[in-house]
This record gives structure tokens, sequence and C-alpha cells, in this order.
């Protein structure tokens, strides 16, 4: 089923074929496209968020970065971050990656639902669940991992636990977000007007985020959070997209 879902470009089959490890049982609603999800990832956040624009500004020397997450998922936009920032071209990167999960998967569950994409980055889904399967997920809180990498180094800071709590237990902005939180039908309350203004205040003037989703009360929510949306061409069936850049 997957072999197939992962050779046709956008999935005509209802949820209910979906591999059931594939579709988060909270929110009735798959933790991402199955078909292209790494290279999805890249076209809406990474290249949505100019983050390579904002890394080659920042000049030569080593380079800070901080990204927000929400949510955690299985950790694909991790894996797929890190696999654009190997192959990038710049070095010495410093990435802080904060990231929160209500609902954590278990490491086993967390290798199955990312193993249609071992292709394409079967070390980097080996070092994320092994590093993970460490973490003691019924913990509320953060949680740090470190990772080495050819772009330099990267800690993810996953916090178990509710959005709003980890954006409040920011203390320091973030560069670019990436809101990943499931669609505002299935999941209203990732789009919250509170959530996005808090999200707002912790993103740093320049900043940017990058959605999925081009859904009215998203755009008007990021609006009045201080954001300037824009809809960009889409990916894998997918007409557009958003960028926001913090005024
Ligand atoms: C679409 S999935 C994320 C997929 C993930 N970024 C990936 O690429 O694997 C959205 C995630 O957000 C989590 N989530 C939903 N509402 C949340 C909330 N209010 N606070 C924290 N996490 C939440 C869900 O449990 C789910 O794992």
């Amino acid at each position: 089923m997957l072999q197939w879902l992962m050779t046709h470009e956008r999935s005509p089959l209802p949820i209910l074929q979906i591999p059931p490890y594939l579709v988060n049982e909270h929110y009735d609603d798959r933790y991402f496209d199955v078909v292209n999800a790494i290279e999805e990832a890249k076209h809406i956040y990474f290249r949505g968020a100019g983050i390579i624009d904002a890394l080659s500004a920042a000049g030569a020397g080593r380079k800070e970065f901080r990204i927000g997450e929400t949510g955690f998922g299985a950790g694909r936009l991790l894996i797929a971050f890190m696999d654009f920032l190997d192959n990038c071209g710049i070095t010495d990167l410093v990435i802080t990656y904060n990231s929160v999960e209500l609902h954590p998967v278990a490491s086993e569950r967390m290798a199955s639902i990312l193993d249609g994409f071992r292709t394409e980055a079967g070390p980097l889904i080996d070092l994320l669940v092994l590093a993970y399967g460490r973490v003691e997920i019924s913990r509320p809180g953060w949680h740090s991992i470190q990772f080495t990498r050819p772009f330099g180094a990267l800690t993810l800071n996953l916090w178990i636990g509710e959005a709003l709590e980890m954006v409040h237990a920011l203390t320091i902005p973030c560069d670019a977000w990436f809101l990943d939180g499931h669609g505002p039908k299935k999941n209203p309350a990732m789009w919250r007007h509170e959530l996005l203004m808090a999200k707002g205040e912790k993103t740093v003037t320049g900043g940017t985020c990058a959605t999925f989703t081009v859904a009215g009360e998203v755009r008007r929510g990021l609006t009045s959070a201080g954001f300037s949306v824009e809809q960009r061409p889409g990916f894998g069936g997918k007409k557009s997209v958003l960028k926001g850049l913090k005024l």
C-alpha cells in the first residue's frame, strides 16, 4: 500500500485506506502527505521561510539560527531540514530547533511513519529514531538532543506539551517558524488567535514563517500577529502555500 502511495503523484485514496500508523488518531489526519514528503518540506517550509537567504545574509563565520516548529509529529520536517542543510553548502551553522508535541509517538512508531522515505534519508532517520528513543516522552517540558552534521551543530529542543506553553517557554525569539499542526478544520486549536499572537511576539523582526495552509483564518491570524503574508505556488497537488515576513 505504502509503495503504491509513494509512486503516485497525489493519493486519491480516502484516509481510511491509508495505513493506520500514518494517521494521527487524535486528529484523524495524516502526519504529512506520504508522497514526496521530504521534497514537499523543502519547498513549503525551507524555501518558503527563505532559510538560505537568511543564512547567506549573515555573512561568513559562525551563524546562529533559531527555528520554531509546531508540531513535531514523527520528525519528518527535522529530517528534511537536516538533509536540506547538509546539502546547502553553508557550514559553521549553529541551529536551535525548537519544537513541540502534545501527543508524542513511541520511537517504534516514528520509525514506521518515516519508513516510506528511507531511500532518500535512511541514515538521518536512523540517527533521529535512535536519539528520540532515549527521550522520556512521558515527562512534560523540554527535552534536548544534540546533532553534529556537515553543516555544523543542531540542537533539538522538544517541548512535550501544548504549543502555547512551548511558545511562552521560549526565552529567545525565533528566526523562522514552520507551522505544521494539521489543518485548521481538523485542529483549530493550533491556529487559534492567542497562539498565533504569541508566535508573532516570539519572532525577530525580519523573521519568517511558512505553512501548507492558505486558509483565510490562518492568513488573518498571522497578519494580526504582525506578519505580512503572501501565497506562493504549492507542491504535489497543493495549489498554493503560505509564507510570512515579520514586520
Ligand atoms: C501534521 S503533524 C506534524 C508533522 C511533523 N511536522 C512531521 O513532519 O512529521 C502535527 C502534529 O502537531 C501535534 N499537535 C496538534 N495540536 C497540538 C498542540 N496544540 N500542541 C502541540 N502539538 C500539537 C499533533 O499531535 C501532530 O503530531
